[in-house]
């Protein structure tokens, strides 16, 4: 057995050439842990923002190994760990970091097997963003024969959002995204309406919509919270542009007669089981074909830094995925 591992840390928090390759040591599962051969890792947007030096406030410390969702083979278990894991393909979540490495520890309680027919590629390109979105959906009690809007659709967690709004029959899906390309993968994924990063140049597209999925947030949210119907939902899943101006929450009460209601949503929320099960699905689903995961482009983990700078440049439609 190997007792050295190539990994990916962060030497220097800032911009992606602060990322090098080092060799550690396998370090043995511990109780309740499992060891994971890797066949793929997902770079998520966390990732860039933790390398990015953003989140210091957090504490994570210079060596830190970013990733947090790898796929492969389990090669050991810890103490009170069933041994029949051994041999067996899984997805894990290993929290906010040790995912970019060729040997990966995950908890016994976060790794799922995957379904005949789902890539190792597509499992981490669906594990957590199929999750976020399905359940970002479920807080905005979104209901089949509504109008959805998917805002900043083109990554991984509006992906999914999109064919999870398709397939759950609401009357249209409409997305924004920032270019007529992207706009055309996004309605084979099942959008009805394309709109541009400020909401316009939707010809057809819905006056208002029952419900927000908003991946975005930033300065220009208050103008989506507006084209909410009355009775619309608007969940915040993610806020790549920052947060939205101090005064948001005044539109709410000025929009008083027209019962809107505005929520933030974290997958951190949802119990562990309900997430296993959610996964559970997703990963049979698009085993099956129902769905797609997309994968943006595959990349040696040695390669990372690269990975990162077409993150950081806008360039990813879905998700990079490392393969050790
Ligand atoms: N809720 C949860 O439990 C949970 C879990 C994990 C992550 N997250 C959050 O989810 C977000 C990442 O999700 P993701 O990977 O799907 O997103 P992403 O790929 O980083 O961004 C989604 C899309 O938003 C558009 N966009 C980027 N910057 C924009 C801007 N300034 N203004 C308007 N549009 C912009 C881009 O598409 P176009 O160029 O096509 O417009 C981009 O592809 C992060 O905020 C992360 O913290 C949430």
């Amino acid at each position: 057995m190997e007792t050295t591992l190539k990994a990916i840390a962060v030497q220097a928090y800032g911009g992606p050439e602060g990322l090098a390759v080092v060799d550690l040591p396998v370090q043995a599962p511990a109780a309740g842990q499992v060891l994971i051969a890797t066949e793929a890792v997902g770079v998520g947007g966390v990732d860039t923002l933790i390398r990015s030096g953003a989140l210091a406030a957090y504490g994570f410390e210079e060596g830190h190994i970013p990733g947090g969702e790898v796929a492969g083979t389990v090669t050991a278990v810890g103490d009170g760990v069933d041994a029949s894991w051994i041999g067996r393909r899984v997805w894990a979540f290993t929290g906010t970091g040790g995912g970019y490495v060729e040997q990966a520890l995950a908890p016994v309680a976060q790794i799922l097997p995957l379904p005949t027919g789902l890539s190792a590629a597509a499992a981490v390109t669906l594990g957590s963003s199929g999750a976020v979105a399905h359940f970002g959906l479920r807080h905005a009690r979104f209901a089949p024969g509504e109008t959805v809007l998917v805002r900043g659709a083109a990554g991984s967690i509006g992906i999914m959002a999109v064919q999870l709004a398709a397939r759950g029959g609401a009357a249209a899906v409409a997305v924004t995204t920032s270019s007529s390309e992207r706009g055309e993968r996004l309605r084979r994924l099942g959008a009805t309406h394309v709109l541009d990063r400020s909401g316009d140049a939707g010809v057809g597209a819905p006056a208002g919509y029952d419900v927000i999925i908003d991946v975005v947030a930033g300065k220009d949210m208050p103008s989506f919270f507006d084209r909410l119907n009355p009775n619309g939902r608007m969940v915040a899943v993610g806020a790549v542009a920052g947060q939205p101006p101090s005064d948001f929450g005044m539109k709410i009460m000025n929009a008083f007669q027209k019962s809107m209601s505005f929520a933030a949503f974290s997958a951190a929320t949802v119990p562990e089981a309900d997430l296993r099960a959610v996964r559970s699905e997703l990963f049979t689903a698009a085993g099956r074909g129902e769905i797609e995961a997309v994968v943006h482009e595959l990349l040696p983990l040695a390669e990372a830094v690269l990975a990162h700078q077409k993150m950081d440049a806008g360039e990813v439609f879905g998700r990079i995925v490392l393969l050790p």
